[in-house]
């Protein structure tokens, strides 16, 4: 499993926050209830020694260890039932001065008692990668389940595609190839690689999915950054997969196409998938973008090549 720092100590802050939140919460209910109830008062603070009181009674003769830790904890139900009904005159609920947590299983903690991550913590995490990705809402409702065949007159072709990377996100490791989606308008083509990132992420991989727009607009920002927090692009690098949406429909500049190359080639260099998606013809490919660049691309990307009709206008 491998999410980004930044996700991490994220949905960690949010953890902690809660959890200190409802903390707070709590000691105002209490609060509140001894103000309404000051019997109240001595005994929960009666309560509040339980621990101390089981710690001392485990000392002394272990012949009658049970029987003394017994009355500790005869004591303390004869509180917790003197406290129920305090409460319950006063007209609150028996659990009114109770922590109250979302996670039973984890009380919030984002962590289990054998010292694994909770479910609740590990689906936090998936969801801030998610939107972390930038593409939140069309990976939500892409997916190769809902991945049709019967838009396409070649049926078996685009079958094949299915397959290719159905199986591309079920094996995914650093060394799994780079991968160029080619095609018309309206064939699928983000739709997969949604699909890709929506498996990928789900299993705890660091996966950035964005538009090809989005990630050179971001180059520009960092490029007139003041600071460090303006360093937004360096999870392009750190990402185990990267997927650039609709490359050709940036605006191409110098400097966009400098940061391309830069990107494929660090990537390569390092060992790092990367996926692409353009409806460029190859001509138009290699006017636009050069020689290093698109020899890396019909070099060392797998191509897969989208056809059939735009299934946007097939769906109106
Ligand atoms: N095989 C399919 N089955 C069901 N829905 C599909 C299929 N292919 C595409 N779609 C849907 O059609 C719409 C267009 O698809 P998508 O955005 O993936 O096309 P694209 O190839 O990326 O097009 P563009 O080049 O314009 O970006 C999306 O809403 C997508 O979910
Ligand atoms: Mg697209
Ligand atoms: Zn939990």
């Amino acid at each position: 499993m491998s999410f980004s720092k930044k996700v991490v100590s994220q949905v960690r802050e949010e953890f902690d926050r809660k959890l200190s939140q409802k903390k707070s919460e709590q000691q105002a209910r209490i609060s509140e209830a001894e103000l309404r109830v000051p019997e109240l008062i001595s005994v929960n603070a009666e309560l509040g020694k339980t621990g101390i009181k089981i710690f001392k009674a485990s000392f002394g003769d272990p012949s009658t260890l049970s029987e003394r830790i017994k009355a500790v904890k005869d004591e303390n139900l004869a509180l917790q039932e003197k406290r129920a009904s305090l409460l319950a005159k006063a007209g609150f609920g028996a659990d009114y001065l109770e922590m109250k947590y979302d996670c039973s299983l984890c009380n919030d903690t984002g962590k289990l008692k054998n010292g694994t991550i909770c479910s609740c913590y590990r689906n936090a995490l998936i969801k801030a990668q998610i939107e972390m990705s930038g593409f939140s809402r069309v990976i939500e409702k892409c997916s190769f389940d809902n991945f049709d065949l019967n838009y396409y007159p070649d049926k078996e072709k685009m079958a094949e595609a299915l397959e290719y990377l159905r199986e591309y996100a079920s094996s995914f490791s650093l060394s799994s190839d780079s991968v160029l989606l080619v095609g018309g308008t309206g064939l699928g083509k983000t739709h997969l690689s949604a699909s890709v990132a929506r498996e990928l992420i789900s299993k705890g991989h660091f996966v950035i999915c964005e538009s090809a727009e989005n990630i050179f607009s971001n180059y520009n920002k960092e490029r007139f950054a003041q600071d460090e927090s303006d360093l937004i692009c360096d999870k392009y690098l750190e990402c185990e997969l990267l997927i650039i949406d609709d490359l050709g429909a940036e605006a191409v500049t110098q400097y966009s196409v400098s940061c391309l190359y830069n990107l494929i080639n660090t990537r390569i260099n390092e060992g790092k998938p990367t996926i692409l998606s353009t409806n460029l013809s190859s001509n138009d490919i290699r006017k636009i973008y050069n020689d290093r660049i698109t020899s890396r691309l019909f070099g060392e990307f797998v191509i897969i090549v989208f056809t059939g009709n735009d299934i946007r206008k097939l769906k109106k």
